[in-house]
């Protein structure tokens, strides 16, 4: 970050006194004004409800253009990423700010190998549950669950690295030990000659009885779609791993609320919502013309699920991607989703109506993703859980940026998440004994 000193902005206030404010510009150019002083100075605060205009912080993990659909993690386009590394490389990437040379991947490879179990008396933890749990109310009890089992992380200067890779490791395990429960298989133990991705997918679909062979070409898919999912800058659940974690609570903690904040449907959740948009539209007939009728016209307060997003106004890249990758895993495996087909007619006429042009509402990275994870045999309700293990590496990388990052004389600059507010409520009242109410 760069204070440009010969850039300022100027307010005016409704008394006519004003005041000078820097601006930061970013490497990519961006331009913001340092707002730290204004309250002390004026009196005033700025009003922002859902931060559609408001910077958190400063990163140096993603960079983000949503006019021009532009993804890069660390500086990597996406689309290379997707295309050449792995999941576990992107992950290296994203938290150690580098790619790893040989060396350092496969020392973080076998910490990834070595820490895929968890302890056995968490196995009790998930007979507790009734076969009707969403697995997201499962993952986000465990990975807190995890901070009991290694109460070293509680200290806020004990090393983080091994954490951290406990963390990614035993995440995939507990996801896929929570499937197995719903379905009433044995779980699946994590092995260790299988690498990060066909792990998963071993201990997701592989039962004791019978050889379990996986699929290359689901395994490069589940890479790709983790890949995709890694990070996205300040997104309502990665802020919210850094509010958390900005009160000192411990990383398991501030994952697990991370979780938390991603499973609803306008967030993570809408992997999961699209998939039972397409099927109520399948059921009734398949008539999606008139789903976009009901959208457009706001009845019942339908939305398009999987379309549109706070950043993006223009075709998520995400989205291009799996589009693609969507045609190729499910001719591969031979599947023919009818929901494949209401999918791309309902793009077709979206991406040519006015209602969602002017508003710019894109497809975004929900509205395939969730059909190749059916396809790949995953149920509905873990398509959100696959977002957490892909988002995972991004929001530790957050935590990690915000607990070390220090300022020119090496004290840290980390500051408790507390926003203010404008009261809208009465005015001071005098308290009304009961007997008079
Ligand atoms: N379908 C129909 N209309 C939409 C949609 C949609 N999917 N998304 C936005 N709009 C309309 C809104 O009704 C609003 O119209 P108005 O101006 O007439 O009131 C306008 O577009 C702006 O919408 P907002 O909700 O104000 O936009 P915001 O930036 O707050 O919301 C969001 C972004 C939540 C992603 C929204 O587009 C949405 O609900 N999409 C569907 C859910 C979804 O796919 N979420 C996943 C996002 S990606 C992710 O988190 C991984």
């Amino acid at each position: 970050m760069a204070v440009d000193k010969k850039l300022t902005a100027k307010l005016t206030f409704p008394d006519g006194k004003e005041t000078t404010l820097p601006v930061v510009v970013g490497t990519e150019d961006e331009h913001a004004i340092d707002i730290k002083s204004l309250r002390n100075e004026t009196g005033y605060i700025t009003l922002d409800s859902g931060y559609m205009n408001t910077g958190s912080t400063t990163s140096s993990i993603t960079y983000l253009d949503g006019e021009q659909g532009i993804l890069r993690y660390r500086g990597y386009p996406i689309e290379e990423l997707a295309e050449k590394s792995n999941f576990v490389e992107t992950s290296y990437l994203l938290i150690y700010n580098k790619l790893p040379n040989q060396a350092e991947r496969e020392y973080f490879s076998n910490l990834l190998t070595r820490h895929s179990l968890i302890h056995e008396d968490m196995h009790q933890f998930f007979a507790g549950y009734p076969p009707t749990s969403h697995p997201m109310a499962v993952l986000s009890a465990m990975v807190t669950s995890l901070s009991a089992y290694y109460p070293d992380s509680l200290d806020r200067n004990a090393p983080m690295d091994l954490h951290i890779t406990r963390l990614l490791s035993k995440v995939r395990t507990i996801a896929s030990f929570s499937y197995k429960k719903s379905i009433g298989q044995p779980l699946m133990y994590p092995r260790n000659s299988l690498k990060y991705c066909a792990n998963f997918l071993h201990m997701m679909f592989a039962v004791p009885t019978e050889e379990f062979e996986v699929s290359p070409v689901l395994e490069k898919a589940l890479n790709q779609l983790l890949i995709l999912h890694a990070d996205h800058e300040q997104n309502c659940s990665t802020s919210t791993v850094r509010m958390v974690g900005s009160s000192g609570a411990n990383l398991y903690a501030a994952i697990a609320a991370g979780i938390l904040a991603l499973w609803g449907p306008l967030h993570g959740g809408a992997n999961q919502a699209v998939i039972e948009m397409l099927e109520e539209i399948k059921l009734s007939g398949g008539d999606y013309k008139k789903f976009i009728d009901d959208v457009k016209n706001k009845r019942e307060n339908r939305r398009l699920m999987g379309f549109g997003h706070r950043v993006y106004k223009n075709y998520d890249p995400r989205a291009k991607i799996l589009k693609k990758m969507c045609d190729e895993v499910l001719a591969h495996l031979g599947v023919k989703d009818p929901l494949l087909d209401v999918a791309k007619g309902m793009e077709e006429i979206a991406l040519k109506d006015d209602y969602f042009v002017s508003k710019k509402l894109y497809p975004n990275v929900d509205f395939y993703s969730g059909i190749i994870y059916r396809a790949m045999g995953i149920p509905t309700n873990m398509f959100t859980v696959m977002f957490a293990l892909g988002r995972l590496p991004g929001w530790i990388a957050h935590w990690k940026e915000m607990v070390e990052e220090r300022d020119e004389k090496g004290a840290p600059t980390m500051k408790i998440g507390r926003p203010r507010q404008v009261y809208t409520g009465e005015k001071t009242r005098k308290y009304v004994p009961l007997e008079q109410r």
